[in-house]
């Protein structure tokens, strides 16, 4: 049985960019789980919510979800912001994964989003902001239950550090 790992929190929290960071020097594979869904619906997440709606965005989420959790090589799994939300999701997450929370403050997140609101389809809202507190107030307690580690991060700390201090925090966990 391989290590699993599954980093959550909030869209704009840097997890697959870490992911594939921490991946590369455990020599696991990555997945991103929204890519997953895109590959398989062959189209993208927007087009998805658009077409079909968040019920039904979420539905495929969670089946998905379940399948890349039967995966046996070690892999590190960025999960999408709201994977967290259906209780069934955080007990899949915490029996087969170490899951990781990324925990960045919502002031740097409302920063990071504003250049990244295209492509997804929750941030579209002309209250933009007002949304993105709503859903990380929300979505905190969430996060808080299903990770095993939470990683604060750092003003200032680039992708490479949070790398180097997951791993750290994961060498003192396991
Ligand atoms: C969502 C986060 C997105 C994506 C979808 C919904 C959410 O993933 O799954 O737009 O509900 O927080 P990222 O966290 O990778 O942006």
């Amino acid at each position: 049985m391989g290590q699993k790992i599954a980093l959550i929190g909030f869209m704009g929290c840097g997890k697959t960019s870490i992911g594939k960071m921490l991946a590369s020097r455990l020599s696991a594979s990555f997945l991103d789980l929204d890519q997953e869904i895109e590959r398989i619906e062959r189209r993208s997440i927007r087009e998805l919510f658009e077409a079909e709606g968040e019920a039904a965005f979420r539905a495929i989420e969670t089946e998905t979800l379940s399948r890349l959790s039967q995966r046996k090589e070690n892999l590190v799994l960025s999960c999408g912001g709201g994977a967290i939300i259906p209780p069934a999701n955080r007990q899949l997450l915490t029996r087969e994964f170490f899951v990781v929370w990324i925990h960045v403050p919502l002031e740097e997140l409302v920063k990071r989003l504003a250049r990244e609101r295209e492509g997804r389809p929750l941030l579209k809202d002309a209250d933009y902001e007002e949304k993105v507190k709503k859903l990380f107030e929300t979505r905190l307690p969430l996060y808080q239950e299903a990770c095993a580690l939470t990683y604060r991060w750092k003003d200032g700390e680039s992708t490479t550090d949070s790398a180097t201090a997951i791993m750290d925090a994961l060498a003192l966990a396991r």
